[in-house]
């Protein structure tokens, strides 16, 4: 059995100390954490900061993760998954509010609003975790001021692993700050791959066999409209952006905006 690492409580020398403020359960195999956020800390809504514990070794045992909370919440929220050999997840998953974890303050990552062109159509393309950038940017108003529709298609294996993106894309409309700018622009594709539901299938199949476009009745996609972000695991982005370009999308970056921005979710 996983033990808790020793140092996760009660270790106020830790280098960045955060300290755990909730922990909510989806699966054995998801959770999503919040902690305190360094009053220094400022980030773009689809970033990603280090985050982890002391090691046994009494190093830090750092991964990525992106920021799943808006860029105004006062506290930081992560969605993990659960590796149960994985170095930093096969501890993390049993962290309580009042742990300490360690976080450095220093936000990166290509999934941000400023790495595309102007366009009308956002979609938001994500495997498992890789909702967690789109958890941060559906909350920021200005996805919402920049475009006229946004599609989040969200594809996991099961049902139960949909739930942390379905409670935050329903409570959207009820949020007070961005409700009203949401108005009729989210288009929501929930997919599950190994278990029935209202949609199913992979992102990518959905897309280039136009499945997607039938079920919400909107047109496919067109470089001079759609833009796209991409957060999944590596198989997943590879064949994502194949799909991409063969609609005419080109891959941009924060120095070079373009169509399309991709990002490797956290995988172990
Ligand atoms: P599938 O069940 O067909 O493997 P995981 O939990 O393994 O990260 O998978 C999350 C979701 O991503 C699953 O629905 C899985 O479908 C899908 N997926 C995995 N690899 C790819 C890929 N290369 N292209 C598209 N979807 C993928």
């Amino acid at each position: 059995m996983d033990q808790i690492a020793p140092a996760t409580k009660a270790t106020p020398t830790l280098p960045d100390a955060q300290t755990v403020t909730s922990v909510t359960h989806y699966t054995d195999r998801l959770f999503a954490f919040r902690c305190t956020r360094p009053l220094s800390l400022r980030f773009r809504s689809g970033e990603f900061v280090m985050i982890g514990l002391l090691g046994d070794n009494g190093k830090p045992l750092l991964r990525a993760y992106s920021i799943a909370s808006p860029s105004w919440d006062e506290e930081l929220e992560f969605y993990s998954i659960k590796v149960p050999d994985g170095p930093l997840t096969s501890r993390l998953q049993h962290i309580q509010p009042g742990d300490q974890i360690i976080l450095r303050p220093k936000p990166v990552g290509t999934l941000v609003l400023d790495a595309l062109l102007p366009g009308k159509r956002l979609w938001m393309l994500a495997t498992g975790t890789g909702i967690a950038p789109f958890a941060s940017l559906l909350r920021d108003p200005e996805t919402w001021e920049k475009y006229e529709q946004v599609v989040v298609m969200h594809t996991c294996r099961e049902q139960a692993e949909l739930t942390y993106g379905r409670d935050l894309i329903k409570a959207l409309p009820d949020d007070p700050l961005i409700g009203e700018l949401v108005g009729d622009k989210l288009l929501y594709y929930p997919a599950t791959t190994r278990e029935d539901g209202q949609y199913t299938g992979r992102v990518t199949d959905n897309l280039s066999s136009g499945k997607v476009f039938a079920d919400l009745g909107i047109a496919p996609l067109d470089p001079a409209t759609d833009r796209a972000m991409v957060c999944g695991s590596l198989a997943f982005n590879l064949d994502i952006k194949k799909v991409l370009e063969n609609a005419g999308l080109t891959e941009g970056a924060n120095s070079s905006p373009a169509e399309y921005v991709v990002e490797k979710a956290f995988v172990d």
